[in-house]
């Protein structure tokens, strides 16, 4: 599986150890920068958003965002349509987020948690399937949301 990930400075060292985690179980991994810690010029929404349309271009399958605390990055993902962006800081919301969510993007900040947490967080959230049935219903329902208010602001 082909993963895209994307930091702004604060996430960009646990990203690095993050991507060689993953490379070694076997995925591919894609950075769209941030690529330096040093660089405290730039911003989360950029990472966010190219994360964001890679995964719904179908580019990559999956993304990975990390920034200070993981919100700013996945409020970002989010505003792209077909995005399912869930900050998780802890193994438990991770592997709900795609049990019965269907996140195709997971987030947490590096300010927040450790990178043996962020481990867990990532095998648990790679490691599930979408479970289907009742959920898709409702994952539907936050699609037409979307779906909604994106034609309601091409009408205006
Ligand atoms: C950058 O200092 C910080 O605001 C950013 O990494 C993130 O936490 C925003 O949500």
């Amino acid at each position: 599986m082909k993963i895209g990930w994307g930091s702004d400075h604060a996430g960009v060292v646990l990203k690095r150890e993050l991507m060689a985690y993953m490379e070694e179980k076997g995925y591919e991994n894609v950075d769209y920068g941030n690529y330096d810690e040093n660089d405290r010029t730039d911003d989360y929404p950029e990472f966010g958003r190219k994360v964001g349309e890679a995964v719904a271009a179908g580019e990559v399958e999956q993304g990975v965002l990390i920034c200070g605390t993981g919100i700013g990055i996945s409020l970002t993902a989010n505003k792209v349509p077909g995005i399912r962006a869930a900050v998780c800081s802890e193994p438990y919301s991770a592997h709900m987020a795609k049990l019965h969510n269907n996140a195709n993007i997971i987030a947490f900040g590096a300010r927040v948690v450790g990178r043996d947490l962020a481990k867990m967080i990532l095998d648990e959230f790679f490691g599930t399937e979408f479970e289907g049935g009742r959920h898709q219903r409702r994952v539907d329902q936050i699609m037409a949301t979307e779906a909604f208010y994106s034609k309601k602001a091409g009408e205006e």
